[in-house]
């Protein structure tokens, strides 16, 4: 038996809607990451160099806080969802995948963007989690039916 969940971090709804949607057309379990301080919309203006997204995504060593400790050590499977922030997930969930427990599990970042891919995010989460095995990403984009997204999630798995 494989147990999955399905972790995501959304900062204007948008990957929680699709990691909702994963969640339920797979059978998984769902996990929100969350902010100990919460993102306002100064804090994601990306055209303001000093905004808290601008200075956290500056700075490679940045892991913002998160509510409570993330229990992932008995799924084999963590499906992770984020927006695409200046190429690349948000410190923030590295704050999570850094806290976890996902030695030996599969891991699939899954991503929302404005149109940037999420290769070079897959990439970093490698680096993050050497010991797991972390598949190509999936971007889901365009408001994909459950239809879609399970096609997607079974298609990573195989
Ligand atoms: C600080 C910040 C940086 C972003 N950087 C990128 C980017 O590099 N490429 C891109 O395509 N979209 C970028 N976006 C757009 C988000 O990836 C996109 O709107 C995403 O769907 C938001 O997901 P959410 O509603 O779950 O937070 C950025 C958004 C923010 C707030």
């Amino acid at each position: 038996m494989t147990k999955t969940l399905v972790a995501f971090f959304s900062a204007s709804g948008t990957t929680a809607q699709v990691a909702r949607e994963l969640s339920s057309a797979i059978g998984a379990d769902l996990y929100q990451i969350e902010p100990e301080v919460p993102y306002t919309r100064a804090d994601l203006n990306w055209n303001n160099r000093e905004s808290r997204s601008s200075l956290e995504m500056g700075d490679e060593t940045a892991r913002p806080a998160i509510v409570g400790a993330p229990n992932t050590s008995s799924y084999d499977t963590v499906f992770v969802g984020f927006p695409i922030w200046w190429y690349v997930e948000p410190r923030i969930v590295d704050t999570f995948l850094e806290a976890s427990d996902l030695k030996g599990a599969v891991v699939v970042p899954f991503a929302t963007s404005g149109g940037s891919g999420i290769g070079q995010a897959t990439s970093r989460i490698r680096s993050l989690l050497p010991e797991s095995q972390v598949k190509e990403g999936g971007l889901l984009n365009g408001r994909p039916s459950s239809v879609k997204i399970a096609a997607w999630a079974k298609g990573v798995l195989k």
